[in-house]
């Protein structure tokens, strides 16, 4: 068992740099996810990591060990990629022992090893199949096994879910999660998906444009974002903004008619300056007396709830209302917002004020 520490990463290929000092801390035994958009350099990030790509600077350690000079054979980690990558001319067995076969491992060892991966996927009955005669989530979990039974310290997955479909990729999510909960492993978990970050991180790394934004438990980070980036990112339907200039002698945060929010005194905000109110859609309710007029635009039906989409006129925005209620196009309604899970952000640089 090992812990992963990142220190001071920078990574350029040629003249594009990828990652700028990135550093962060993986406890023994954590679930840490790295999310953020298509090209920020989570797959990267991982493949210094295994070992697999030089970092241009810094510095990664294994448990104790600095393993920038350490061949990714000898690192003591395993890879789950997205694109399984079985051998399709082996069966499920064969697929599963062949990194122990090439490492010489006895046969017993192997056998043993093998089944108990298979024991715990609830793959046993499928061991003498083909790739071609199994399902996707059936082959991911054979993909998985792999790794399992290298017993390695610490796993890496890099999108591993994102070829199986929506009902499955939940169903693997908890197998997932359970699988850590028995491994007890290090296991550093790469997707774009805030909805697997959420749920399966004990800790989440937010990352764009190869800058570390955020890193902390979800909750927090769905609490208390970092910037107007990861407020944005983490959560689904995601934060409801509004841009504002701070005005008046009793200075105004957001003035839409009958829905304004005074500045709050201890935000030190000055008047003129940039400013952009953030609250998340279950903070909005339907309520009659309420402070904000809008405009209905559309509502989703969800089944459990409505995502009601109004507009104030200025700004566009998401509630989650009672499935309950009907909506017409064009109806005025009015809300209530829970002013104390208002959020502020500097209009210039997205930081939280
Ligand atoms: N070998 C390479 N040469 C040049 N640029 C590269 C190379 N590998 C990655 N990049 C660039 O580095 C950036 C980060 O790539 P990376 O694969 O780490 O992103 P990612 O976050 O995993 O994205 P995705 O969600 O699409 O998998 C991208 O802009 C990519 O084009
Ligand atoms: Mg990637």
């Amino acid at each position: 068992m090992a812990g992963v520490k990142l220190q001071n990463i920078e990574m350029k290929f040629g003249e594009t740099h990828v990652l700028h000092t990135m550093s962060f801390d993986i406890r023994d035994g954590e679930f840490v996810v790295v999310v953020g958009p298509s090209g920020c350099g989570k797959s990267t990030t991982l493949r210094i990591i295994a070992g697999l790509e030089e970092p241009t600077s810094g510095d990664v350690f294994i448990g104790d060990q600095r393993v920038n000079n350490v061949a990714p054979k000898d690192r003591d980690i395993a890879m789950v990629f997205q694109n399984y990558a079985l051998y399709p001319h082996m069966d499920v067995f064969e697929n599963m022992a062949f990194g122990l076969k090439l490492r010489k491992f006895p046969k017993a060892e192997i056998q043993t090893r093998v089944n108990e991966a298979a024991e715990i996927l609830g793959i046993s009955s499928l061991i003498h199949r083909r790739p071609k005669e199994l399902s996707g989530g059936q082959r991911q979990r054979v993909a998985v096994g792999r790794a399992i039974v290298r017993k390695p310290a610490v796993f890496l997955f890099d999108e591993p879910l994102s070829n199986l479909d929506a009902k499955l990729r939940v169903q693997m999510r908890t197998e997932i999660k359970k699988l850590h909960a028995t491994l007890g492993a290090t296991m550093i978990y790469v997707t774009h998906d805030q909805t697997e970050a959420m749920t399966m991180g004990d800790r989440i790394v937010v990352l764009k444009d190869g800058y570390l934004m955020q890193e902390d438990r979800p909750l927090e980070i769905y609490t208390n974002p970092a910037n107007q980036f990861v407020a944005g990112f983490i959560g689904s339907p995601p934060m409801n903004f509004f841009a504002t200039v701070a005005e008046g002698s009793t200075p105004m945060l957001l003035n839409e008619g009958s829905f304004s929010v005074p500045v709050p005194g201890d935000l030190n905000i000055k008047k003129g300056q940039k400013i952009v109110v953030g609250i998340r859609p279950e903070h909005i309710s339907l309520a009659e007396n309420g402070i904000l007029s809008a405009t209905v635009e559309v509502a989703e039906l969800m089944g459990s709830e409505s995502f009601l989409h109004a507009t104030t006129g200025k700004h566009p925005f998401v509630a989650r209302v009672e499935a309950t209620h009907t909506f017409k196009t064009g109806q005025t309604v009015r809300l209530a917002v829970q002013t104390d899970h208002l959020r502020y952000f500097d209009g210039e640089t997205g930081e939280r004020i």
